[in-house]
């Protein structure tokens, strides 16, 4: 199975949006031709130009010309009704989409200006600057030791073993993990709770020093408990890493990210400061998604 990834330089005019002619509902109004708010920052850490995609060879439409950047040292969380598009930009960051057979990537993405599908782009470095942690943690069936040391080893950050165990303390106490797992680093991973497990897994992103981390869901598989403190991790972590989040809580999006995007059905309808999106929308499918009436 192949896949078709074609990216373009082209930057093209902000399309229509035929997909919300098909919404029907009397009581919604059509998503705008531009985003609303303000999607864009000063000296963003990624951008993303009429970006596109599409699965089944191109016979299905996911999102449609998103316009928006990532800023330095700040959460950007996504929000908006199942099936709008949320993961399938996210996957686009850092090239998961690839993988995809029949998807198709169109536009524009530049990390610290540098556009991520240009051909002479290494994908496993790619992945070393934009980390991924996903819904589901995923931790290798390997000790937790060996899930941290992964990344240092195959990057080859380290010389030796003294400083590879510094790494993998200094990622562990980043996570807020170290307390709990330090007499037992040769333990499977696969031993630890979720909420522990989904923190090893932030420990095993960042021991690489990404500089963008996108958080698919982080806490859904999780209690409050284990939801409350990756949520104090995340405030902590963006003092160092810009980080993007799919969130389906609006509580959580309001209390952890700067900036808030709504997505709905494919196209990024409004994009702000959090405070903004979710005390002033200007959209009214906004309005409706955040006071509950839609999704
Ligand atoms: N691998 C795939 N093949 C075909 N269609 C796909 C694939 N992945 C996603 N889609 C479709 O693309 C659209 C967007 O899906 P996506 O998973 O990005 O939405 P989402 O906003 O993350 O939803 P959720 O909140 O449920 O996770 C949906 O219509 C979905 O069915
Ligand atoms: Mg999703």
């Amino acid at each position: 199975m192949t896949t078709t990834t074609v990216m373009t330089n082209e930057v093209t005019h902000i399309g229509e949006f035929p997909q919300s002619k098909k919404m029907g509902a009397a009581e919604h109004t059509a998503a705008p031709k531009e985003t609303c708010g303000v999607p864009f920052v000063d000296a963003p850490r990624m951008t993303a130009r009429n970006v596109s995609v599409s699965y089944e060879a191109g016979a299905k439409s996911a999102i449609r010309n998103i316009n928006l950047d990532i800023g330095e040292k700040q959460v950007l969380a996504m929000i908006g009704p199942s099936g709008c598009g949320k993961s399938t930009f996210l996957r686009c960051l850092n090239r998961m989409n690839d993988t995809v057979p029949g998807c198709e990537v169109k536009g524009e993405i530049l990390l610290d200006g540098h556009n991520i599908y240009a051909k002479e782009q290494e994908i496993v470095e790619l992945r070393s600057q934009v980390g991924m942690v996903f819904q589901r943690p995923n931790p290798f069936p390997k000790s937790i030791y060996d899930n941290v040391a992964y990344g240092p080893r195959i990057h080859g950050l380290v010389d030796n073993k003294d400083e590879l165990d510094g790494v993998i303390e200094e990622s562990l106490r980043r996570a807020g993990l170290w307390d709990e797992v330090a007499s037992r680093l040769d333990q499977p991973a696969t031993g630890l709770s979720g909420g522990q497990q989904q923190r090893l897994c932030i420990a095993r992103s960042i021991a690489i020093a990404p500089e963008v981390i996108l958080m698919d869901e982080p806490c859904s598989a999780l209690d409050p408990i284990a939801t409350g403190i990756i949520e104090d991790l995340i405030e902590e972590l963006k003092e160092n890493f810009s980080i993007v989040m799919v969130t389906h809580s609006m509580s959580q999006a309001k209390r952890v990210s700067d900036r808030t995007a709504y997505f709905h059905l494919g196209d990024l309808v409004e994009l702000n400061t959090t405070e903004n999106v979710f005390n002033n929308p200007e959209h009214k499918l906004t309005r409706d998604y955040i006071s509950g009436r839609f999704g």
